[in-house]
């Protein structure tokens, strides 16, 4: 038992030696955290999430995708490719940062959270210390880390909901998944969240249809929650989501024309060039802040 404390306690103060190759940017520089949520299930998220990481990359951002959708974890079969561990086996002997990240297209890198997302909190501190030491190395290379959750208001999804620095709900035109969405800002807003909630309208026929929803969205947060609501955009209903989906390629590669990719590229370039956001606090205080919360 000794043993193995000692052995953490050395790789915890050789990690802050260890050889962190290109991902190295500079001290200051820390990602902006971005939590992808729906409320209702099968909105849309991951295919969205997967693609813009794909648009960001494509204008020369650095992106982390984290998939945190415990009971559903497909962000492998959309954007074609695999982790074999999750950042808990990063406490194994032979496991290190690299083992628990894969490549994907574009140069984005993907890592699985998987269940040791959640028992983080059951680690001893000087177990969180070290893996939060060796995932908080993103900051210095990430400029997006994009969170894709579960559905529903589960205490874990609003965790990751409330300790990210920005917060995307994505929602389709029907009611039902209006009423759920409309019910993760009023959880967001209940939970004393500070910033604007971005809005994202998937499965348009045609914009009316969207800033119809967005209108209605807006309004009511606002009435009713005091909360600030911004659309971040729509994406068109597109068969060619499908296509992709089916050929394990993600829309944005095997289909670049197609009009639901120029939507996600809009959402894309928004996100980058639009009005500024809160000084990010970066993947380290992402984890310090979840970890803070109740379970
Ligand atoms: N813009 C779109 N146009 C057409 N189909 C879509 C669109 N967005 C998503 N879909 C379909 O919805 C399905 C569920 O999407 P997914 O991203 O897995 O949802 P979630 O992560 O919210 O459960 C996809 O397999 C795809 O076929
Ligand atoms: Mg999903």
């Amino acid at each position: 038992m000794r043993d193995q404390a000692d052995k953490l306690r050395q790789m915890v103060k050789n990690s802050s030696r260890s050889n962190t190759g290109s991902i190295i940017k500079s001290n200051s520089h820390k990602a902006r955290v971005i939590t992808v949520t729906s409320g209702k299930g099968g909105v849309g998220k991951t295919n969205f999430t997967v693609n813009l990481a794909l648009s960001l990359a494509n204008i020369a951002q650095n992106v982390l995708l984290i998939d945190a959708d415990l009971g559903m974890a497909n962000v492998d079969v959309v954007l074609g490719c695999s982790t074999r561990y999750n950042m808990l086996n990063l406490l194994e002997d032979k496991v290190s940062l690299p083992d628990i990240i894969t490549e994907g297209p574009r140069g984005i890198k993907f890592m699985s959270g998987g269940s040791g997302i959640y028992e983080l909190a059951n680690l001893s501190n000087l177990e969180l210390q070290y893996i939060i030491k060796q995932i908080a190395l993103f900051d210095n290379w990430a400029d997006f880390i994009l969170v894709d959750t579960g559905a529903g208001l589960s205490r874990n999804v609003l965790n990751f909901v409330m300790a990210a620095d920005e917060v995307i709900v994505i929602t389709t035109p029907e009611p039902t998944a209006i009423t759920d969405a409309y019910a993760m800002i009023k959880a967001y807003a209940g939970n004393q969240g500070i910033a604007p909630v971005n809005l994202v309208i998937n499965r348009v026929m045609d914009n009316e249809e969207g800033q119809l929803v967005v209108d209605k969205l807006t309004k009511v947060a606002s009435r009713f929650l005091g909360q600030q609501v911004k659309s971040l955009g729509m994406v068109y209903e597109d068969r060619n989501m499908r296509h992709a989906v089916k050929q394990q390629n993600p829309l944005v590669l095997s289909y670049p024309d197609t009009i639901s990719t120029r939507c996600i590229e809009n959402i894309a370039h928004l996100m980058l060039y639009g009005n500024p956001v809160a000084q990010p606090r970066g993947i380290r205080g992402f984890f310090h802040k979840f970890l803070d919360m109740k379970w």
